[in-house]
């Protein structure tokens, strides 16, 4: 009876040290395949020479040109922008908004270049998947 018992146990044990292992390699596999592409240090510099003058020092969509422009730059604080992908954003940056000031920035920076100055959007105001699921929030936003 004791000795089942404690035979119980190691193969349990082990199950357990299996299925932490398992878990700890599968994580940190996922862990890696989510290194996000860029360099926000040099998209630091980018962004100061191409984007402050439009979206602000912040990222709040306040800089000083803003006044001159009918349609008003994106604040990547707000919910909208920080629930789109990096993806969308990159889309965005690549090929620029239609009907609005945003140009695309493929003809002047880099693929390299655009991933580094979105890493550093992404510092300003981090991605946020719980938007998707608050439409509310982002209609009291204003
Ligand atoms: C001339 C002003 C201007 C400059 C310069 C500018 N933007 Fe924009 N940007 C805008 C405007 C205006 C919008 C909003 C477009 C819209 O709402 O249709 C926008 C939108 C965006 C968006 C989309 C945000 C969202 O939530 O959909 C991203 C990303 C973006 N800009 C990145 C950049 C980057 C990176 C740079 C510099 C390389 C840059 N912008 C330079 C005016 C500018």
């Amino acid at each position: 009876m004791n000795k089942l018992a404690g035979l119980t146990n190691t193969s349990y044990r082990r199950g357990l040290a299996f299925f932490a292992l398992a878990f700890v390699m599968t994580w940190s596999t996922w862990g890696a395949a989510q290194v996000a592409p860029g360099n926000p240090q040099n998209g630091k510099v980018l962004y100061e020479k191409h984007c402050l003058q439009c979206h602000g020092q912040n990222g709040d969509g306040q800089g000083p040109d803003m006044k001159f422009l009918k349609v008003q730059p994106a604040n990547f604080h707000s919910l909208t922008s920080r629930s789109k992908t990096d993806e969308e954003l990159m889309t965005i940056i690549t090929f620029g908004a239609i009907f609005s000031p945003m140009h695309g920035w493929a003809d002047r920076l880099t693929e390299d270049e655009r991933w580094d100055v979105l890493r550093y959007i992404r510092l300003l105001a981090p991605f946020n998947p719980m938007a998707f699921q608050s439409p509310r929030l982002d209609r009291l936003e204003g």
